[in-house]
């Protein structure tokens, strides 16, 4: 699948017109799927334009709390009426500038879940982290965080988007061969912590951080993921569409 995070970038007039050239490039796609996380301001016209495509939407984030005393946030209700199916959680982003927190994380989860949201859970590593060796132990770390005390076996799926904090934004990005090794500790993870039965059949394995069409031929080839989460790149419906093309073998 492919996903396109819109962030903060487009005002109003700008993301009607992206999503209008979606819909032009989009309308008979018959390739992975794709949703795109406009603002959520745009989320309603968003989806009327691209409402007879599959292109599907996704919210950049949802509320800790179900309902009532949460000033500005936005809850997966909200989220799930208005159109939504995918919501991100626990973007670097957000993890940093915020300050969202795993306990944090692991609410958001639960609140997909209750409202048939598919959680798209980020994690990654930062590049001191990285540089000490400790991507392996970060992954797992905040793996179980996220998801050891999810209620119950999730009857709906979850995509796990691996976004190494250095290559988010940045235009350095991993080598997509060495994605193979952490599908595998992220498969082992959630199976120690579900089953290889929940594994198999409802988990999916993206990776995010400076896709573009330079470099996304080689993600798909690579066939150590089930799909990519694209931030900038996914502002520009040709080099979005380039992407998801590449993917068609
Ligand atoms: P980027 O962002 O593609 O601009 O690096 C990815 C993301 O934040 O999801």
């Amino acid at each position: 699948m492919l996903i396109g995070n819109w962030k903060m970038n487009l005002n109003e007039t700008q993301s009607l017109a992206l999503a209008e050239k979606l819909r032009t490039k989009f309308k008979k796609w018959k390739g992975p799927a794709i949703a795109v996380a406009p603002s959520f301001l745009y989320l309603k016209q968003v989806k009327e334009i691209l409402a007879k495509t599959p292109v599907v939407l996704a919210g950049q984030d949802v509320a800790p709390t179900e309902k009532g005393s949460a000033t500005g946030e936005i809850s997966g209700r909200m989220l799930y009426e208005i159109g939504c199916r995918y919501a991100i959680v626990g973007h670097s982003e957000r993890r940093i500038m915020l300050g969202e927190t795993n306990e944090m994380i692991l609410r958001k989860i639960n609140l997909c879940y209750n409202n048939g949201l598919v959680p798209i859970v980020c994690v990654g590593e930062t590049e001191e982290q990285k540089l000490a060796g400790q991507t392996a132990s970060v992954l797992v770390e905040q793996l179980q965080s996220a998801l050891a005390k999810v209620n119950g076996l999730p009857e709906n799926d979850l995509i796990i988007a691996y976004e190494p904090v250095w290559a988010v934004n940045t235009e350095q990005y991993l080598d997509p061969a060495e994605l193979c090794s952490i599908r595998l500790l992220v498969k082992r993870t959630i199976v120690n912590i579900f089953s290889e039965s929940f594994y198999n059949e409802k988990v999916r394995f993206i990776y995010g951080g400076s896709v573009s069409s330079i470099n996304a031929k080689d993600y798909w080839a690579a066939d150590c993921s089930d799909g990519l989460l694209v931030g900038a790149a996914s502002l520009d419906a040709d080099e979005f569409y380039f992407i998801a093309s590449a993917g068609l073998s």
